[in-house]
């Protein structure tokens, strides 16, 4: 299907311009852009046109960080790569990297191919994989080095999650050995597991059994002690580090300390650390339960550091974590007992939104919302320039973007599989109206045009945020 379609006279902004201009996307590419009302744009022609005068044209998001049926605390986070993609489409991401499991006494490929299993022919946008490495042996990491050579350059291990994902500082130091050696990157979940199950056990023991202790007994100094131990066996080991949802000011003061020092250490944090606080664990009759996750929600002061790690770019990357669990069923497993709640929060159709809030409330600029959002995700897990900008020969994953669009976010209207919305009853200024991926498009004016099946998988080359 040869379709052509130019976008006549939105702002295009990437990380690095905002330009009128139009653009042609032909064959899934963007085959060209020039300044809007001149004779260059004017010899853009194609079958359709869409007119994006008053609008935002930008690059479709990348969203790093996902988990569709996610196992974890004997459930399943409840959207699949089918509803979750969709979601992520309608929210303006435009590719999901998903975390493929290892269990323990198993294989990295087994896991991966069990990942495929579940992804393929029910995507709705492009999608690729990282590789969650709970059991490291000298299997697994042989199987690293086939892992980063099709195409999963990146390998989440947990400092958290003892029994589960947890790997102590001897198999962490090896996988950063071996990813030093093959251009893999180590992502991090920097949380002192060890230590936090000792004030689980004893706040249980006190009977402390409320959501709000969850963001007690995970403390913010235990989230910093693990962020600095990463970052010096990541030293040890010459390699790149890369630390996931990211809360605490302590945390981002690591990393500024490392990146000032010249390491390459990279922070993302999430919206739900932005916009929500331990206000919310504590909402009355269980329902605190609807925003555990870990990393925890902090005390609302943490906010200024994320927002001032974003724009000093201690912190690079805004993923959402997707990870949800529903209220009804899921959440409820833990009354009685926070460490029974599933962990995790819904957000891949909200990221694109709340931070172009956040543009509004000062504090990103435009370029740097897709930076954040879109480009640096990119670059990071080898996607670039495939994805996140607009610029010829890059994948035509483009989003018509009404930045003037009031809308108020609620369960009631989102597109996730999920009983309840993280920011039920927030109003934000801004909304997607259409999305493209690889030139198809997958909503048209607030409509879903898009099928399961469109998406399809991407491989990835190495970091290309070193060089
Ligand atoms: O609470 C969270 N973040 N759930 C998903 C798993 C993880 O640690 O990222
Ligand atoms: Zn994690
Ligand atoms: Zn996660
Ligand atoms: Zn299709």
């Amino acid at each position: 299907m040869s379709t052509r379609t130019v976008i006549r006279g939105g702002l295009v902004i990437t990380a690095s311009d905002e330009t009128h201009a139009d653009i042609l996307m032909e064959d899934g590419r963007i085959a060209a852009l020039a300044a809007s009302n001149t004779p260059a744009a004017e010899a853009l022609t194609a079958e359709r046109t869409v007119d994006a005068t008053g609008k935002y044209v930008i690059p479709g998001g990348v969203d790093a960080h996902t988990h569709m049926e996610m196992p974890f605390g004997g459930t399943f986070a409840s959207d699949t790569f089918e509803t979750g993609t969709r979601a992520a489409a309608w929210g303006g991401t435009t590719t999901i990297v998903d975390f493929a499991v290892q269990s323990v006494g198993h294989g990295l490929r087994e896991g991966l191919d069990a990942w495929h299993a579940k992804a393929e022919g029910n995507c709705a946008i492009d999608y690729a994989f990282h590789m969650i490495v709970s059991d490291v042996n000298e299997d697994t990491l042989k199987e690293m080095d086939l892992l980063v050579e099709e195409g999963v350059t990146s390998f989440k291990q947990f400092m958290a999650y003892p029994g589960v994902f947890y790997s102590d500082d001897g198999q962490i130091l090896r996988a950063m050995q071996r990813a030093a050696d093959n251009g893999g990157l180590i992502m991090m979940h920097a949380e002192n597991g060890i230590a936090i199950d000792v004030l689980v056990e004893q706040a249980l023991a006190r009977g402390e059994t409320d959501p709000r202790i969850h963001g007690e007994v995970r403390k913010a100094l235990l989230e910093a002690e693990a962020t600095h131990r990463a970052i010096r066996l990541a030293q040890v080991a010459g390699a790149p580090l890369y630390v996931v949802h990211v809360s605490a000011t302590e945390a981002v003061a690591e990393l500024a300390r490392a990146r000032d020092d010249g390491l390459p250490v990279f922070g993302e944090t999430c919206p739900q650390y932005l916009f929500l606080s331990t206000g919310n664990l504590a909402e009355p009759d269980f329902e605190g339960a609807k925003y555990v996750c870990s990393t925890p929600l902090r005390p609302q002061e943490h906010q200024a550091a994320l927002w001032r790690g974003l724009r000093s770019n201690d912190l690079q990357v805004v993923s959402t974590d997707h990870c949800p669990f529903c209220f009804s069923g899921q959440k409820e497993l833990g009354r009685g007992d926070f460490s029974r709640i599933p962990n995790g929060l819904p957000g891949v159709e909200n990221r694109m939104d709340l931070l172009h809030q956040a543009v509004l409330d000062g504090h990103l600029t435009r370029r740097r919302w897709i930076e954040t959002a879109c480009a640096t995700p990119a670059r990071m897990f080898g996607l670039y320039p495939k994805k996140g900008t607009i610029a010829p020969g890059a994948d035509a994953d483009v989003v018509i973007y009404d930045p003037a669009a009031e809308q108020v976010i609620s369960a009631d209207t989102h597109h996730m599989n999920v009983d309840y919305s993280a920011y039920e009853g927030k109003r934000v200024t801004g909304r997607v109206e259409t999305v493209f991926s690889r030139g198809v498009p997958v909503v048209t004016d607030r409509e879903y045009t898009g099928h399961a099946g469109h998406g399809v998988y991407t491989p990835r080359s190495t970091c290309q945020y070193l060089t």
